[in-house]
């Protein structure tokens, strides 16, 4: 099976994350696919919306660490980047149902989704710092605006988990679902909206988003700089060797 299903219904491409055996975890090719899927919705005049989803057990562990290592994304065009300008500007309303582990990009990719259903097992977290990164898809702008400084700081630099309660009391999640009905529900609503006229949708979202697309886009190409660079220093290395070799990281010398 491919690690990423592409499924079209009544005007809603659905995305399905597909690699449950490594968590869901994207690989350069898992991006391209979706960047690809997204352009692909973006010019199609039958689509309306579009679905982001998962397993009922985890919706994803973010970048695959063995590629960060052997397949390090460091030019703006790498397709994780590609991916981020995709999702970021895509005109059309995204819906995410989100269950267990939503790690780095598995969390990040929700403040460019439009409405996200949470089951109560989601745990949303980015551990860039403890990667030796830092934030990306403009996480560092969209966080604190959601969160609040202090508890950005707290996501941001402690790299500390929030469950699908707080991801529902600072309005990251539009509602807490048991886990077996959320990939349901977001295709419920994902429906609803593919029966709404497709320019009002278009308008609406252009409008909502309008205050700050300038500045997230820079910002993603920002951060898509420095993550780039860190991704090659020796903390990061570190992180990510002790990951594949299932030891804690030792910063003592970074
Ligand atoms: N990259 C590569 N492989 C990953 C991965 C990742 N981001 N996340 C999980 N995997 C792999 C594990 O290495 C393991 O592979 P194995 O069976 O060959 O040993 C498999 O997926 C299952 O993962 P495991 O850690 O045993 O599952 P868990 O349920 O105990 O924990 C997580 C789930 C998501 C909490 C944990 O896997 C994790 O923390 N992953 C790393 C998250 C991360 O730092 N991502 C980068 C963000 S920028």
């Amino acid at each position: 099976m491919p690690d990423i299903l592409i499924h079209a219904d009544a005007g809603v491409t659905t995305i399905t994350l597909n690699r449950v055996e490594k968590k869901n975890s994207f690989t350069q090719a898992m991006y391209a696919t979706c960047a690809d899927a997204l352009e692909a919705a973006a010019a199609d005049a039958t689509v309306r919306v579009v679905v982001f989803q998962g397993d009922a057990t985890v919706f994803s562990a973010g970048n695959d660490i063995g590629d960060f290592l052997s397949n390090a994304p460091n030019t703006q065009d790498a397709p994780v980047f590609r991916f981020l300008r995709a999702i970021a500007s895509f005109p059309k309303p995204i819906v995410a149902a989100v269950c267990g582990p939503a790690v780095g990009i598995g969390t990040t990719m929700l403040f460019h989704c439009d409405l996200v259903y949470a089951g109560d097992n989601a745990a949303f977290s980015m551990p860039f710092v403890n990667l030796g990164l830092c934030p990306e898809a403009a996480s560092s702008l969209l966080v604190p605006q959601m969160l609040g400084y202090h508890r950005a700081a707290e996501a941001l630099l402690l790299g500390e988990p929030f469950m699908a309660e707080a991801a529902l009391e600072v309005g990251l999640a539009n509602r807490v679902v048991p886990p077996l009905e959320a990939n349901g529900i977001a295709q419920l609503q994902a429906h609803k909206l593919a029966a709404k006229p497709l320019a009002s949708l278009i308008e609406t979202k252009r409008l909502l988003k309008k205050g700050q697309m300038e500045q997230v886009l820079a910002r993603i190409d920002e951060e898509a700089v420095s993550f780039g660079t860190m991704l090659g220093q020796p903390a990061a290395k570190e992180a990510f060797t002790a990951f594949m070799e299932k030891r804690k990281p030792d910063f003592s010398k970074v």
